[in-house]
């Protein structure tokens, strides 16, 4: 089982017409045609999205992105057209609103990984291999990889596992050029990210970005180097051959995982609603990615 604990109702805004509800965005569409995205306080864990809500997460991954989109400008465009808030939205949507451009999404989730651990690590132990890339003998838990790989991923609907795939897969699906495309552009803000984030003292393990097509134009979209997409590790904590300590919701999947929550992941009950301790431990953590990487103050 999995998917929404309690689906939250679409909010009705004049002249905004509701497109979807995802695991932590809900989309509409306004009079022109643009994509209105706002990013809700939701979180989701072991494909679950939790009855909880963590405050002010929704402003963190806004404004992390566009501070990201900032630092990317040169190597790809991407989809925000304005950070103005609709007319006649609700104020608590301010900050966490972005009007963006409608893209034809491409299919598939582009991870770039310079770091072995979740997924990679599982298919590297039985295989030797990552989205069917060899790697080398030897490698552990969050062991650096001797260079950066795209390992691409289907979308999966909410509530289901995305499942890893080889490139070649991804050129069958939307064709060589734009497979070829997806990888260069994946591992070249990959890069640019990696070196930026290094500085402040944290390593982009690993992250996932979406595409579209304005035309021929290739579009980075959605959220881009959040905790929610990225797995961000201090540098200083980082000991290959364990899991790493991370700025993202370990608090929550560990406290889901433990006899305190009284849930059983592979049980058919949803997940019970947080504790107001790990609902502010995993609101720090949240902020303290933000002000460490953007190095400003959240308030
Ligand atoms: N510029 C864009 N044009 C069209 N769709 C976009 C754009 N940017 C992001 N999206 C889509 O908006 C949604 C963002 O919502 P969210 O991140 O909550 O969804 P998700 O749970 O990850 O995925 P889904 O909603 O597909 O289950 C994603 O489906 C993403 O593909
Ligand atoms: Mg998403």
């Amino acid at each position: 089982m999995s998917g929404f604990v309690e689906k939250p109702e679409p909010i009705q805004v004049p002249g905004l017409t509701h497109l979807h509800t995802g695991k932590v965005r809900d989309l509409y569409e306004n009079e022109a045609g643009d994509l209105v995205m706002v990013a809700s306080d939701r979180i989701s864990a072991y494909d679950w999205v939790l009855p909880t809500e963590i405050p002010d997460k929704g402003r963190v991954l806004t404004r992390l992105s566009l501070w990201w989109f900032d630092r990317l400008a040169d190597l790809v465009p991407n989809h925000v057209i304005s950070t103005d808030l609709p007319a006649g939205a609700p104020a608590d949507w301010a900050g966490r609103t972005l009007v963006c451009r409608a893209l034809d999404m491409v299919p598939v989730e582009c991870v770039a990984r310079g770091y072995l651990t979740g997924s990679g690590l599982a298919e590297y132990d039985q295989t030797r291999t990552v989205c069917g890339l060899a790697l080398p003998e030897g490698l552990v838990d969050g062991s650096e990889l001797p260079a950066p790989i795209f390992t691409p991923a289907t979308k999966a609907a909410v509530g289901d596992h995305d499942e890893n795939v080889s490139f070649e897969e991804v050129a069958r699906q939307v064709g060589a050029d734009t497979a070829a495309l997806l990888r260069r552009t994946t591992l070249d803000v990959y890069a640019r990210a990696r070196d930026i984030a290094r500085e402040r003292g944290i390593i982009l393990a690993d992250t996932k970005f979406e595409f579209g097509f304005d035309g021929e134009r290739l579009i980075i979209a959605d959220e881009v180097l959040t905790p929610d997409s990225s797995r961000f590790w201090p540098a200083d904590q980082w000991q290959p051959g364990r899991a790493q300590p991370s700025y993202d919701k370990q608090y929550v999947r560990d406290w889901l995982t433990s006899p305190a929550s009284g849930w059983d992941r592979r049980s058919e009950q949803p997940p019970p609603a947080l504790p107001q301790d790990v609902v502010e431990s995993t609101r720090a953590r949240y902020l303290e990615a933000y002000e460490l990487l953007t190095g400003t103050a959240w308030a």
